[in-house]
């Protein structure tokens, strides 16, 4: 009888590598809230904490990019009260947080259309923004008035202007330009969907999704998402 040659094992063995490029889409604020009987600015509040604990850990965790599903374009149908309790919290975040943030080496990069949100928030973004150019440790990329679909009709426009359209010069113009590809996509509150965040940037990358809510995530999650991605297979259509 013919011998059968053992055929080697094929462990589903991952790059065992860290994602550069890690997105958030922070969801669960309003159910955390709710749960305590809460007003929901008191979600928003405990997310901004949230934040501020994800940013210093990707920065211990090594991770070169950072981005943050913060105001997307679809949250301007929320009440009145509710969008100016999460601007007012922005504004404090950005004025209380981004001397720790430029000193310990984050640059600060704004996604979306950024420039429709009230004067003051632009000027002290923008500052912030200008301040922490030069800094190279992990890049905090946070998406304001953003929508994908918008973003990729504003990067087809840009292309077009500059005389060709291809998968590339769409690309060179996205607000994500000079980020590095997105490797992972992180949701939290047991929602399974993209709300409209990071569309193109998510073609090849890997998701997980966590029923935690976003007020009680934390760094342990945050690196066991990492780990889990280090164990996960990418073959970008190829085999
Ligand atoms: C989702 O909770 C969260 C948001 C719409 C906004 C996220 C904003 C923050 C964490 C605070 C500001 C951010 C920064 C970067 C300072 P939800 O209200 O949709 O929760 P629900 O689905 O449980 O109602």
């Amino acid at each position: 009888m013919a011998q059968v040659e053992p055929q080697p094992v094929r462990i589903a063995a991952g790059t065992g590598e860290m994602p550069r490029h890690v997105a958030i889409i922070m969801d669960g604020n309003g159910r955390w809230a709710k749960k305590r009987m809460l007003p929901r600015a008191m979600g928003h509040k405990r997310g901004v904490e949230t934040v501020r604990n994800i940013v210093r850990a990707a920065g211990e965790l090594g991770l070169e990019t950072l981005s943050l599903y913060a105001f997307s374009s679809e949250n301007w149908k929320r009440p009145e009260e509710e969008i100016n309790d999460l601007m007012a919290l922005m504004r404090d975040f950005i004025k209380s947080d981004f001397d720790t943030f430029a000193k310990n080496d984050v640059r600060l990069k704004i996604i979306g259309d950024y420039k429709a949100l009230s004067a003051d928030i632009v000027e002290i973004l923008e500052e912030s923004v200008a301040r922490t150019a030069k800094n190279s440790r992990t890049t905090l990329a946070v998406a304001l008035n953003y929508g994908s679909q918008d973003e990729m009709v504003r990067a087809a426009r840009a292309a077009a202007a500059q005389g060709e359209i291809s998968a590339s010069s769409i690309e060179a113009n996205l607000d994500t330009a000079g980020l590095p590809p997105l490797d992972l996509l992180i949701r939290t509150s047991g929602e399974q969907r993209l709300s409209n965040f990071m569309l193109w940037q998510a073609a090849y990358a890997e998701f997980w999704f966590t029923e935690t809510l976003w007020p009680d995530f934390s760094k342990d999650e945050l690196a066991a998402a990492l780990n889990e991605f280090a164990c996960r297979e990418r073959r970008y259509g190829g085999r």
